[in-house]
């Protein structure tokens, strides 16, 4: 746990009883998720694992895409939030956390100086009206901001976070999920071996699980393809409601579940269509890797197929010899690989 972490998990710990409070977390804080509930504060998440590891510990706690809307104007006293990796998101937050607490009400902003803490706080201050910011040594921030009695600053730009909008003439999507107004190039690749793959599935009209979905990207061209039926699912509310969004616009009867890598799923696929996340918050995750992998072999049809796009640099070839049988790289264009994964062992 960094300095920044621990700073913010002593506020935590020390937040008064009874305070109406909110914490705001999202994938960066998951290690935190093992903090006891604390009376009056409340969590806001828009990661299916916090929200489902911190409701195990008994947190009052809400999963949405960062939704305030629950909690009235000028009801909070405190606000806990470690920035995010999103501009939009960030500014999102702080306009919402300045309406929702009350006049003398503390917002408190967490981060690293290179993840644009110090520019946050200052805007911040600008429209809360009062606030301190301490350094906490190996660049990190804590700032403690007070509402004043009037909102004296304009709401910051969020790109009108909230709002689901096109990006192409096939897909709708919004800020605050994955790569959100582009099309990514290793899910391009993996899309254009789709040709390689269909005519190796076992069945012409394929059962297929999306992991990691996004805003729908690799089902909707799935879909295209010919399928049976398709299962969506990933961790980032703003994901799921954008894929959603994306299956009814586009008359795709497939199913769209927020889950954590897909735990609560139990019916296998005879295709896995896999651009597994390679940040987990500011942090590279390798183990995140090998969880996708894993469950890809979990959800496989004993003939199915498995079909990955990763940076070139990933060794998914070793990490996936634990979990099958046979991998093979249809493409490798100098950034990214697709492989195509067979044979699934028994976990
Ligand atoms: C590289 S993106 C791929 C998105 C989409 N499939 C595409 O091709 O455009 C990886 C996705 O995995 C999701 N993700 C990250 N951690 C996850 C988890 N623990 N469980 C499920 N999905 C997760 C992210 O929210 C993100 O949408």
């Amino acid at each position: 746990m960094d300095l920044i972490e621990q700073t913010l998990l002593d506020q935590l710990n020390q937040h008064p009883a009874d305070l109406p409070g909110l914490w705001i977390a999202d994938e960066n804080l998951i290690g935190l998720a093992s903090l006891a509930p604390r009376p009056g504060l409340s969590l806001l998440t828009n990661r299916f694992d916090v929200y489902q590891a911190a409701q195990e510990m008994g947190w009052e706690v809400l999963y949405s895409d960062f939704d305030l809307s629950p909690w009235s104007e000028g009801s909070l006293q405190r606000i806990y939030y470690r920035v995010s990796k999103e501009k939009a998101v960030v500014h999102h937050l702080i306009n919402q956390a300045a309406l929702r607490l009350a006049p003398g009400g503390q917002l408190q902003l967490f981060g690293a100086k290179q993840e644009g803490t110090k520019t946050y706080f200052d805007k911040a201050r600008k429209v809360l009206g009062d606030g301190q910011l301490n350094k906490l040594g190996k660049g990190g921030f804590f700032g403690e901001l007070t509402r004043g009695e009037q909102l004296i600053g304009e709401a910051l730009d969020d790109r009108d976070y909230p709002r689901l909008r096109s990006i192409d003439e096939d897909f709708i999507s919004k800020p605050g999920l994955f790569g959100w107004d582009k099309l990514d190039a290793g899910s391009a690749l993996l899309v254009e071996q789709f040709d390689n793959i269909w005519p190796r599935l076992s069945q012409p009209a394929p059962k297929v699980l999306d992991l990691g979905c996004g805003y729908g990207y690799l089902s909707v061209k799935a879909f295209g393809q010919g399928v049976g039926s398709i299962l969506a699912t990933d961790n980032n509310a703003a994901a799921v409601m954008a894929c959603r969004q994306n299956f009814e616009r586009l008359a795709i009867p497939g199913e769209v579940l927020a889950d954590n890598c897909a735990a609560g799923i139990n019916d296998r696929h005879d295709l896995v269509l896999c651009n597994p996340p390679f940040h987990q918050g500011f942090s590279v995750e390798g183990e995140l890797t090998d969880r996708f992998i894993a469950t890809a072999a979990r959800l496989c049809n004993r003939d199915g197929l498995a079909a990955f796009v990763v940076n070139r640099f990933i060794p998914l070839e070793r990490k996936a010899a634990n979990h099958f049988g046979k991998i093979e790289t249809l493409v490798d264009n100098g950034s990214f690989k697709v492989l195509l994964l067979s044979q699934p062992k028994k976990g």
